[in-house]
């Protein structure tokens, strides 16, 4: 959860010489950034560096990280023919430098045993940046447009989800040995409304990786009432935040499924004794059942102090067996 990201020196080295969409644009840097908290850390996968919003850029959109305030789309989709306009291409040709930073990773980490995870964002949340124009509180525009217009909001999931289909198989063509979706707000959506506004496009996305034989991790926050639907939509593992106990998000997400998560990145910023408490909780609550995945239940914040990252990846390691 962003693994890579300004809380690392070296990271922010790089980011005062290059913008965010620079960095995902030159293959080599992509490929050196997504290596960093492998090196400093030693954690057990690296992520590709890219950004959900990156996939719009070719889709026809003004996208823009404007420094301080995250990301802002200069031409946001509000009705029927802005959703017209989007364009569907392929991820070979529209997003090819992605797609080689993932195999310049893969050769720099074959031969270590450190697995790549490409990722993409999940219809609902990419189309609430796309909608708001960027980060929203009540996503009240998104809302608008599903309530008010349910036909061109299928489209714009149609588009989205095809979109986002292709590009996650190209990444594991390309080298990643896991995807995950990232629908990081879809718990702003009521149960009935995630059922038939998202559910359908987001189940369309893991069957369509089906094939490719690889593991997909489906993530969301504040999913707790909406857990056996994420369940539903077919991944191999569901994400959750550290609103809920992990043990109950299990019961809610069915023993079949893997689960991931659930440290509150804030966590990180306690005392070391604080930290090994709250990291054997999460565990605790795992339970030694094969299949959790540890992680943060959400993103890590740019003043998180790097040696508490690297305390809780080592206590991982010393209180767990990997199964492999
Ligand atoms: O985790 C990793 O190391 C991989 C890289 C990654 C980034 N974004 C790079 C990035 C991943 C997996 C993402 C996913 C992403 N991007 C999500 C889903 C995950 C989540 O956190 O919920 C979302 C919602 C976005 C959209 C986005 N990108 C926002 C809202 C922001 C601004 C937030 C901020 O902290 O400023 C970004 C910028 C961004 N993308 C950063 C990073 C490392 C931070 C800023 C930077 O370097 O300028």
């Amino acid at each position: 959860m962003r693994q890579a990201g300004r809380y690392l020196p070296e990271y922010r080295a790089i980011r005062a010489r290059h913008g965010l969409l620079d960095i995902c644009a030159r293959p080599e840097l992509a490929a050196e950034v997504t290596l960093q908290p492998i090196e400093r850390l030693g954690v057990d996968a690296a992520i590709i560096f890219a950004d959900i919003l990156l996939p719009l850029v070719p889709m026809g959109v003004d996208l823009e990280f404007a420094a301080g305030e995250g990301p802002v789309i200069h031409n946001p989709v509000r009705t029927a023919a802005d959703v017209e306009r989007l364009v569907v291409r392929p991820a070979e040709e529209a997003l090819r430098q992605v797609l080689e930073a993932i195999a310049l990773v893969r050769r720099a980490l074959d031969g270590r045993g450190v697995p790549l995870i490409g990722f993409a964002g999940a219809p609902f949340t990419v189309a609430s940046y796309l909608v708001e124009g960027g980060s929203s509180r009540h996503y009240r525009r998104t809302k608008e447009l599903m309530y008010g217009d349910p036909a061109a909001w299928a489209a714009l999931m149609e588009k989205l989800a095809a979109m986002t289909a292709g590009y996650l198989a190209a990444q594991v063509r390309a080298g990643a040995q896991a995807v995950q979706l990232f629908d990081s707000w879809a718990g702003a959506l009521s149960p009935r409304d995630y059922r038939e506004h998202v559910l359908p496009w987001v189940r369309r996305i893991v069957a369509a990786l089906a094939p490719l034989g690889v593991p997909v991790i489906l993530f969301g926050t504040g999913t707790a009432g909406i857990l056996p639907l994420l369940a539903e939509a077919g991944a191999d593992v569901v994400g959750v935040d550290w609103r809920i106990g992990l043990d109950d998000a299990w019961e809610r997400v069915g023993p079949e499924h893997a689960v991931q998560g659930n440290l509150d990145p804030l966590v990180l910023f306690a005392p070391a004794e604080e930290i090994e408490r709250q990291v054997r909780a999460v565990l605790a609550e795992a339970a030694g059942r094969p299949g959790h995945v540890f992680n943060l239940g959400h993103g890590i914040l740019p003043e998180t102090p790097v040696d508490s990252v690297r305390r809780v990846v080592e206590l991982v390691h010393e209180l767990t067996v990997r199964h492999t």
